[in-house]
């Protein structure tokens, strides 16, 4: 049988993911996806954008020195300042790539940009020829290629390959291509540059039509050889193509796809279920391939076939991503080396004794609570620890809460601000309401509340409640996560898991914003 081709995947959950409104990650949260995704065997990383903030920087080095096997990229613009900051971050990784880019369609260059195509060619040669003195690996996107001139798309794609890109990526950066014009974009590019059998072509879609996933995957039928997707489809609006819908895709039909990935596809569901915790952007039940409906065969007409032979309804196993593979149960009665060994299956390890020792507490103290303990609540006790690191502003110190028919709900919290104890009493028009009345009473933080999500983390009415709740102060918008088999305790470690955060200081630049300077 004929070896087929490798299909690239490029994941992008850590930058462009983490573009989308608040779903920024700590350092430590941004090590611990990629040590999943590595896990998950995606070819490349793309750890973050490092000229955005120190602490991009800090996040894209932490990274580079955690990940062994993955390739770990840096995001760059064609600037000489982007390009040696992002060598720099990349610099400690055993594989490295600098992915540098610069807009090439007509309303980019001439209203963002204000640069002439000849300047912005000009331009990408160059950040391509200094970026390969930092690394071998370099890839250059033409921002929003899918709405720019072909013959200029062909034009900078055979002059960034002369220069020494590797990869050559034609970003959908605006969501508005459909399948048949990206897939003739890419076949136009095969056909008209001499040199593209130098390089590797992308696809890096966007989901504002709901096209992404299609986009890319026509965009791998006319001969792309990667795709940059993020996990959940997470990113900045409608977000970017799913990458265990990509994967599953080419995955379940090799028939149609001449091309393969090196995915190890039952880590899916466990990396979409640390994303979801991380961000707080639960995943609806009816998302393809991780939603919690995707394999439930709800019709009695679907059951009955799906009993007597699997094929009649499924198209694909539920257990090769990753559902009840590892569905192992703790209780109240598991020991501290169950609980050890567990996580270090999940991929999680403590660098200290005492990190684990704070885990194993949580976890007796949900297992008094509830009766089974399901890996999703083990990866959301983890992330709870990492939240709390002790020397947050604003901790639950007691709640108290009344509600009762025809009674307006009242509750009282109290609060250690700076280690000070202080009380507030609030009513409001449902539980969760007066909580979050009563610590702005003592918090008077002015944010605007603009999500409130519950989703219950396993099934059963003994299940933990996970809470997301999303502030917004002086535009800077941010997601706090809470968890607790009693909700409304959740939904206040919540609120104040969200306040913490817009505490935290954050000046960081969004990498397609402005002139290049
Ligand atoms: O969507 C886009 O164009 C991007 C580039 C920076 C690659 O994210
Ligand atoms: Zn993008």
């Amino acid at each position: 049988m004929a070896m087929k081709d490798r299909l690239i995947i490029f994941d992008t959950t850590l930058r462009d993911g983490e573009q989308s409104p608040g779903a920024s990650m700590t350092l430590e949260e941004k090590v611990r996806i990629a040590k999943a995704l590595e896990r998950l065997k995606v070819d490349v990383i793309e750890a973050g954008f490092p000229i955005a903030s120190p602490g991009d920087f800090a996040a894209v080095k932490a990274v580079s020195e955690a990940v062994t096997d993955s390739t770990v990229c840096g995001l760059a613009r064609a600037t000489n300042v982007d390009i040696e900051r992002a060598g720099e971050a990349v610099r400690g990784a055993n594989r490295s790539r600098i992915h540098t880019f610069i807009a090439t369609s007509r309303i980019h260059m001439e209203k963002k940009l204000r640069m002439s195509p000849e300047e912005v060619l000009a331009q990408a040669v160059k950040a391509v020829k200094l970026a390969r003195q930092f690394t071998d690996d370099v890839e250059f996107s033409a921002e929003d290629a899918c709405r720019s001139d072909i013959d200029f798309l062909c034009r900078i794609t055979e002059a960034v390959i002369e220069a020494g890109a590797g990869t050559v990526n034609l970003p959908d950066t605006v969501g508005y291509i459909v399948p048949n014009q990206i897939a003739d974009i890419v076949s136009q590019i095969r056909h008209r540059v001499p040199n593209v059998d130098r390089a590797v072509l992308s696809a890096h879609c966007h989901n504002d039509l709901g096209l992404a996933v299609a986009n890319s995957l026509a965009a791998v039928m006319a001969g792309a050889r990667q795709v940059e997707c993020t996990i959940n489809g997470l990113g900045e609006r409608a977000g970017n193509a799913a990458l265990e819908e990509i994967v599953m895709a080419v995955r379940t039909r090799h028939d149609v796809f001449d091309c393969d990935t090196g995915i190890e596809t039952t880590e899916i569901l466990n990396c979409s279920r640390l994303v979801s915790t991380i961000t707080g952007f639960p995943v609806q039940p009816n998302k393809a391939i991780v939603g919690a409906n995707a394999f439930a065969h709800e019709s009695g007409i679907h059951q009955d076939g799906v009993l007597k032979e699997r094929e009649t309804y499924e198209i694909m196993r539920a257990q090769d991503v990753g559902w009840h593979s590892n569905r192992m149960v703790l209780g109240k009665h598991s020991g501290r080396n169950a609980f050890r060994s567990r996580l270090e299956s999940l991929g999680i390890a403590f660098e200290r004794e005492e990190e684990l020792n704070e885990a194993f507490a949580r976890f007796k103290d949900l297992a008094d609570k509830k009766h089974d303990i399901f890996d999703e609540d083990l990866q959301t006790i983890v992330s709870e620890a990492a939240v709390s690191s002790g020397s947050e502003l604003y901790k639950l110190v007691a709640l108290r809460v009344c509600s009762e028919t025809g009674e307006t709900p009242t509750a009282k919290v109290t609060l250690s601000i700076n280690d000070q104890e202080s009380t507030a009493e609030a009513a409001g028009s449902g539980p969760v309401d007066a909580c979050f009345k009563a610590v702005e009473a003592l918090v008077k933080s002015g944010a605007e509340l603009l999500l409130y999500s519950v989703n219950a983390i396993t099934s059963g009415t003994d299940s933990q409640g996970e809470v997301t709740v999303r502030l917004e102060r002086d535009g800077r918008i941010v997601n706090g996560q809470g968890a607790d088999t009693d909700i409304i305790i959740a939904s206040t470690k919540a609120y104040l898991h969200a306040l913490n955060r817009l505490l935290l200081p954050s000046q960081r630049q969004h990498p397609q914003m402005g002139e290049l300077v």
